[in-house]
């Protein structure tokens, strides 16, 4: 991966857990070093240094049939616009060709600025919403639910087998999976917030039921990516007092997978897809 212009790009391992995470804290990102952790061990996580400061990152992670999601694109802000995201993305999908697996990423509207000269085409929108001021965390939670459901119906919307993924986030502590008429969740802890995703319903008012029951038992702020195609689920958030913070655009490079079976109503995060 030696380049012969430029920076060069290295391969990051488990020590560099709390280096990546200093990257993701400047740009007031949600993940935690247990994330990064994931990345480093399950990825590729390819990386930029300045003398001995790391200054940029791209992580490729594959999953199964062949698909692989590209996330964790961060660059220090005193070194943006010298072309080190489109050169570590580049990176990522030399590794990503030569096992030919199709790319997907969920972009900022900063990242799709670079994503899109590099061949990636959008597919559907999200939106990051937030609620500030959460139940007390009195009521009861919903009921448990196996992860083997939730892995079952992830199958199903993204078409690809994530079970390594939802594992690891089911065995944090402070991690749930939840359910009630039909509606399945994941909670798990962020850097500064709770997180609920994946979150799969039959219909909108049993997603908006099942957010209901985990913000009712949870305390403090809590991030959510809903699929923006979901309107009645988006109108209920924002007026049970989410407010929507940013967009993401899904993209995709290489072949299309078979239409899934049914769309989440949120995703398990940006950075995992
Ligand atoms: C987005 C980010 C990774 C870009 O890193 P970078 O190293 O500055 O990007 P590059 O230098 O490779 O930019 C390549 C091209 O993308 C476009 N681009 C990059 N940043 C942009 C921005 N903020 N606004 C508009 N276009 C942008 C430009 O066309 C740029 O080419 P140019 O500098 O010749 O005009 C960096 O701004 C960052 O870390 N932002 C915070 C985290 C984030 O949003 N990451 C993306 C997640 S999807």
């Amino acid at each position: 991966m030696d380049a012969t212009d430029g920076p060069r790009v290295v391969q990051l391992g488990l020590g560099d857990a709390p280096a990546c995470l200093l990257l993701s804290t400047e740009a007031h990102w949600n993940q935690s070093e247990e994330d990064w952790r994931f990345f480093l061990r399950e990825g590729v996580v390819l990386g930029i240094r300045d003398g001995s400061q790391l200054v940029a990152t791209a992580a490729l992670l594959p999953y199964s049939d062949d698909n692989a999601w590209i996330s964790m694109v961060l660059v220090t802000t005193s070194h943006h616009r010298r072309g080190l995201a489109t050169r570590l993305v580049d990176a990522c999908l030399q590794t990503a060709r030569k096992r030919g697996l199709t790319s997907w990423l969920d972009a900022t509207p900063a990242g799709a600025a670079v994503y899109g000269p590099l061949g990636f085409s959008p597919t559907l929108q999200l939106r990051r919403l937030r609620l500030e001021t959460s139940g007390q965390g009195f009521a009861p939670a919903p009921l448990a639910a196996p992860l083997d459901a939730l892995c079952a119906r992830d199958r199903r919307a993204a078409g690809f087998d994530r079970t390594a993924l939802l594992s690891a986030f089911a065995q944090r502590p402070g991690s749930r999976i939840v359910s009630t008429n039909g509606a399945i969740a994941l909670i798990r802890d962020g850097r500064t917030a709770r997180h609920i995703g994946p979150l799969f319903a039959n219909d909108a008012t049993g997603a908006l039921a099942l957010v209901d029951a985990i913000t009712r038992s949870e305390s403090g702020p809590i991030l959510l990516d809903a699929v923006a195609s979901h309107d009645a689920f988006l109108a209920g958030l924002t007026k049970a007092g989410w407010t929507i913070e940013r967009p993401f655009q899904r993209m995709r490079l290489g072949l299309a997978p078979a239409a899934s079976a049914e769309l989440p109503f949120a995703v398990a995060g940006p950075e995992f897809g």
